[in-house]
């Protein structure tokens, strides 16, 4: 492959969601209860996912945007043969031009935006030179220095579903999303801090070197929404037909517990780690100051 497609196939984060592992999630979905009289999906590509979602939930109205023109075509063309098609709305659209919350109105309650958002991180933009990126992309609200020392670094696909679920928090919506693990880790911190309405959230890891051929810790991420709900505690399961969670994680003072049973069990013992740290910290604190005063004189 040439040089400039793997840069754009990079820019773009587009690699396709294979159809039987999209249609194992829209069954997966309808199964567990989630019934949406709408479902978008933002970065629909090849359109597996709107596939999947109209032999799923023929009732919904169905909503696919790509930035990719030919994908947008291709779709088109192959829902032509398709009968009742009076429900289905493919557009060309950059999802960082667009309002979301805006967007979001225009649809029937309730939503379920569905999908795998672009894989690449904003610092591999910038060595790629890609301009394919969030014009304000601060979503952690960073300040100069962390944004220096690298924190600031995000992934796209990150930007992507934070932004939804803003646009969503306050209905009765659902996302379900192909991502990183850790970006889910990261995505669900936010929601605490921007005190989203997050009902109920879920992890169930996916064989991503089986599905798509690279090894990397991805997993359908989950995120029901309800008006003035505030959960952040979130149930990790091993695959898509596992019932039995794995872990539960949760945010604890605006910080990621990677189990919050065994934490609620040992919490005295952090809290008196806790204290000491503070102890030395001051201590360490008011030596410094004593050293400078020595140093003054
Ligand atoms: C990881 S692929 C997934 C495609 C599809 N969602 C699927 O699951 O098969 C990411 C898709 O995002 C699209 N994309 C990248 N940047 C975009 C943008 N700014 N706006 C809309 N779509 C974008 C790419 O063209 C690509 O089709």
């Amino acid at each position: 492959m040439k040089n400039k497609n793997i840069k754009k196939i990079k820019e773009f984060g587009d690699f396709q969601t294979p159809r039987l592992l999209a249609r194992q999630i829209a069954l997966f979905l309808r199964n567990s209860g989630i019934d949406p009289s709408t479902i978008i999906e933002p970065t629909c590509g090849t359109g597996s996912f709107i596939h999947a979602s109209i032999e799923t939930f023929p009732k919904a109205d169905i909503v696919g945007m790509d930035i990719n023109k030919d994908y947008i075509e291709l779709i088109s063309e192959k829902i032509t043969s398709i009968k009742h098609k009076k429900h289905i709305f493919i557009k060309q659209a950059d999802f960082f031009a667009l309002d979301w919350k805006k967007e979001l109105n225009t649809y029937k309650d309730p939503i379920l935006i569905i999908g795998n958002p672009p894989w690449i991180t904003s610092a591999e933009m910038s060595i790629l030179n890609g301009s394919n990126i969030p014009i304000k992309s601060n979503i952690h609200r960073y300040s100069g220095l962390e944004a220096k020392t690298g924190r600031s670094i995000f992934y796209i696909s990150e930007w992507v579903i934070i932004t939804l679920l803003n646009s969503l928090s306050g209905s009765n919506g659902a996302l379900a999303m192909f991502c990183k693990t850790s970006v889910a880790r990261r995505v669900l911190v936010c929601c605490e801090s921007k005190k989203l309405m997050i009902s109920k959230s879920s992890i169930h890891l996916i064989d991503s070197k089986r599905h798509f051929n690279v090894s990397v810790n991805g997993c359908l991420f989950i995120c029901q929404l309800k008006p003035n709900s505030q959960s952040y505690s979130c149930t990790i399961f091993q695959n898509l037909n596992s019932d039995h969670p794995i872990q539960e994680i949760g945010i604890i003072d605006g910080n990621l517990v990677a189990n919050i049973h065994l934490y609620e069990k040992w919490k005295h013992l952090h809290i008196q780690v806790f204290r000491y740290k503070k102890y030395v910290d001051n201590l360490l604190m008011s030596l410094l100051d004593r050293k400078k005063c020595y140093n003054n004189w």
